[in-house]
């Protein structure tokens, strides 16, 4: 007799309500997807925020994973027993079986990539949103040449032009700082608490500057005079901080009046772009004080040049490329929820935070 198989996992109801289920309800893969034993899942802010901010419920949790594939469309690329990575599909009416926080998911083939040796599981379960989100910013709002191609006498030339990462330790701005790196960007001006200094340096940073420090904006401009310019031409707030003089209002104030501001998250100031981690479909959800639905288009060729970004990043995993802090949890879903909702509420901290799975 065949063994059962118990699902245990975070949701959210149409109540908006959190929650914890045990159930032996395996959800079940459509064409082209994979159903994967859920091994670790990566949280992200985004677990909690898209249902309580952008209308994401009722649905089950998480988008980052790592697993075992244990079911294969015949003719697949992948096959069972393939160790997996990737994120799960987004937006309004999202079906529960793409919520990585439970024991059991499914992922569209697209969506997933086989792990290779050097990448480890907790590490990749927690890569994908983060990196994929700095590889919009870089390579499609930016437009910056993909990692490794030479841009010598070309037009896309970026070396001697100024990005600022503000707050580069957040996990965005950590993928954000070693892909410019590897892109020939030169200098690379970041912010972020002095303690991180060295690691920031060490992983591509040209100018380190405290975002405490009250002379701040003063100092930016003073490195930029140097390189006999006003304001920096790239500047990408990788925080999104809402309150106070905000992180992405801070970046606007180093900037050249001709420069491509982006945000990791809406920001009022229209002339900020937001990169989006997934942009391989449209994209469905409702934005506080807009009455309606709105839908973000695809930008599937967009989504491509990430999706190569985020591939030289695991192939070079460990050596030119790294999440720099991974925790483990593992116990009980319950407690899992705590940590995501202290995540979504007011962050964590350094580093990146992967669920062990089976949840207890
Ligand atoms: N648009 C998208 O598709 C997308 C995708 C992923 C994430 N996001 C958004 O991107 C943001 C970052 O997410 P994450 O998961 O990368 O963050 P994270 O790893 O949780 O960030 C933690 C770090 O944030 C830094 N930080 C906190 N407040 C700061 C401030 N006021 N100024 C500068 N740095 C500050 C701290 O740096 P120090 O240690 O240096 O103090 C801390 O180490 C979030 O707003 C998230 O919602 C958007």
């Amino acid at each position: 007799m065949a063994t059962k198989l118990y699902n245990v996992g975070l949701n959210v109801d149409e109540n908006l309500t959190f929650g914890v289920f045990r159930d032996e309800n395996i959800p079940t893969p459509g064409d082209d997807e994979l159903l994967i034993e859920t091994l670790y899942s990566g949280a992200n802010p985004a677990d909690i925020k898209h249902s309580t901010h952008l209308g994401i419920y009722p649905t089950r949790l998480g988008y980052d994973f790592f697993g075992k594939v244990i079911k294969a469309p015949s003719g697949s690329a992948f096959h069972v027993g393939d160790s997996v990575a990737g994120y799960t599909p987004t937006g309004i009416g999202r079906p529960a079986k793409y919520g990585t926080h439970q024991s059991y998911l499914v992922c569209p083939e697209k969506m997933a990539f086989v792990v290779p040796e050097n990448l480890p599981p907790d590490h990749a379960a927690c890569l994908k949103v983060v990196a994929m989100t700095a590889a919009d910013a870089l390579y499609n709002l930016f437009k910056l040449p993909l990692p490794g191609k030479s841009t010598q006498g070309l037009p896309g030339n970026i070396t001697g032009k100024p990005l600022l990462i503000w707050g580069a330790s957040t996990s965005v701005g950590i993928c954000a700082i070693q892909l410019a790196k590897a892109s020939g960007v030169f200098p690379i001006l970041v912010s972020a608490s002095s303690e991180r200094h060295a690691l920031l340096s060490e992983l591509g940073a040209t100018y380190c500057f405290d975002y405490k420090s009250p002379s701040v904006i003063e100092d930016i401009k003073a490195v930029l005079k140097n390189w006999d310019f006003d304001g920096v031409p790239y500047a990408f707030d990788t925080v999104g901080s809402p309150s106070g003089v905000g992180s992405a209002q801070m970046v606007a104030s180093c900037a050249s009046d001709d420069a491509i501001l982006v945000s990791v998250v809406v920001q009022k100031d229209r002339r900020f772009l937001m990169p989006l981690a997934v942009t391989d479909e449209d994209v469905t959800l409702r934005i506080p004080g807009v009455p309606h639905r709105i839908t973000i288009p695809a930008r599937k060729e967009d989504h491509q040049r990430a999706l190569n970004a985020l591939q030289w990043a695991v192939n070079n995993y460990g050596s030119q490329f790294r999440l720099v802090s991974v925790d483990v949890f593992k116990g009980r879903a319950e407690d899992a929820l705590v940590e995501l909702k202290i995540l979504a509420d007011k962050g964590r901290g350094f580093g990146k935070l992967a669920i062990m799975h089976p949840l207890q």
